[in-house]
């Protein structure tokens, strides 16, 4: 490896304010792969999409902040270069010294990257001589940067933090009993489909935040001005039916009412009572009790999605029942997965972060994973030969 590039997919796909990197998770995350590729004198160039810039570039969405972020971290030069696929970029990388990285701009940026488009991935791979995938969270994505590269650019392997994640997660292929998964969140069209697979394999599904507003919906409960997702009632419906014995959705919730002109209420209704001017946004105080209870007996926990508007601190009480219902699983044996950024966040700030078996980078690759055994960034690389 010594001397050689390592062309790195990671997954820096970080929240930004203000043009600063509010939250480094999965930059951190990145490190043990970097530090393994420069302990043997490899060099790293790094790629990595942020957000959804749509295929043209955006200042908005550069991934230069994660730069010097990662500098830090790893204690090492970070150098930028712009636009991904460039002469500049493959310059950079030729003349990257020992114990340098160099970080290339979103690959979002270029239309190619979503389409997976063949030339892009052969500008991509010119910039490695080998290509690792530590990209845990876009494992799920069959992309330029993610399937693309590693079908022009061998050898092609799989990073550590990839390794940790799918050791973690294959905890759950064969969970001990009792299984219980909770859904919530707003992605709702991203894992409404998802969660049919989890009706064969778990046995309770927990539904929260706005996730348990469609469902609500689809039973014929009014819901108000909540976030429903209309296009995925019919979907929501044959799931209950499916797996009605199964699925536990709210029986009260914390609303924001706003019936009386400009003024606003927070208060607890039952979810038969909530009133064409109220939005739904947190699961209410009986809800968290028979959820939190029901996973006091569990033996295997994955959670995806917030309960609520937990941002807001008077939507933020379910999130954090569940969060709290986790770590006492935990302490009584459990073993329990929280997949997804808003569940981690949240994780985090109840300071429960040590107190769960393992919180995942990526939420939506967990789901598709857990739910298919499939990730279309890992199954290109099983199928290459390596020398
Ligand atoms: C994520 O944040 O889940 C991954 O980075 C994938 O991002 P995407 O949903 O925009 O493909």
């Amino acid at each position: 490896m010594a001397g050689k590039r390592a062309l790195v997919r990671v997954d820096y796909n970080v929240p930004l304010d203000a043009g600063r990197v509010a939250d480094a998770t999965r930059i951190e995350a990145s490190l043990p792969t970097l530090r393994w590729l420069l302990e043997r004198g490899s060099r790293p160039v790094l790629l990595s999409h942020l957000g959804r810039p749509g295929g043209r570039p955006n200042p908005a969405f550069s991934l230069s902040p994660a730069a010097s972020v990662l500098s830090d971290l790893l204690g090492a030069d970070v150098l930028f270069a712009a636009p991904c696929d460039g002469e500049d970029a493959l310059g950079a990388s030729r003349e990257l010294a020992a114990g340098q990285v160099l970080l290339v701009e979103n690959t979002r940026f270029l239309p190619g990257e979503t389409a997976n488009d063949a030339a892009l991935a052969r500008r991509l791979a010119r910039l490695g001589d080998f290509f690792v995938n530590d990209a845990f969270g876009t494992l799920h994505r069959a992309h330029a940067s993610t399937t693309g590269v590693p079908a022009c650019l061998s050898p092609s392997a799989a990073g550590l933090l990839v390794e940790r994640e799918l050791e973690a997660l294959g905890g759950l292929d064969r969970p001990r009993r009792p299984f219980i998964v909770a859904f919530g969140g707003a992605k709702i069209g991203d894992k409404i489909d998802l969660m049919r697979r989890f009706v064969e394999r778990a046995d309770l599904i927990l539904v929260g935040g706005a996730m348990a507003n469609t469902f609500l919906r689809a039973r014929g409960v009014e819901t108000g001005v909540s976030l429903v997702e209309d296009g995925a009632l019919d979907l929501a419906r044959s799931i209950l039916s499916a797996g009605e014995q199964r699925i536990r959705l709210p029986i009260d919730v914390t609303v924001l009412d706003r019936s009386d002109g400009d003024g606003e209420t927070v208060e607890v209704v039952a979810v038969d009572g909530i009133e064409p001017a109220m939005a739904a946004l947190d699961i209410g105080p009986e809800t968290r009790a028979r959820y939190a209870e029901a996973l006091r007996g569990c033996a295997a926990f994955f959670w995806n999605g917030p309960m609520g508007l937990f941002e807001d601190p008077r939507f933020a009480a379910g999130t954090f029942a569940i969060a709290e219902a986790a770590a006492e699983a935990t302490a009584a044996g459990g073993f329990t997965v929280i997949g997804g950024g808003d569940s981690a966040a949240a994780v985090r700030r109840a300071g429960l972060l040590d107190r769960v078996s393992h919180v995942c980078t990526g939420g939506g690759a967990a789901l598709a994973y857990l739910s298919s055994g499939r990730l279309p960034g890992l199954d290109v690389l099983a199928h290459r030969r390596h020398p």
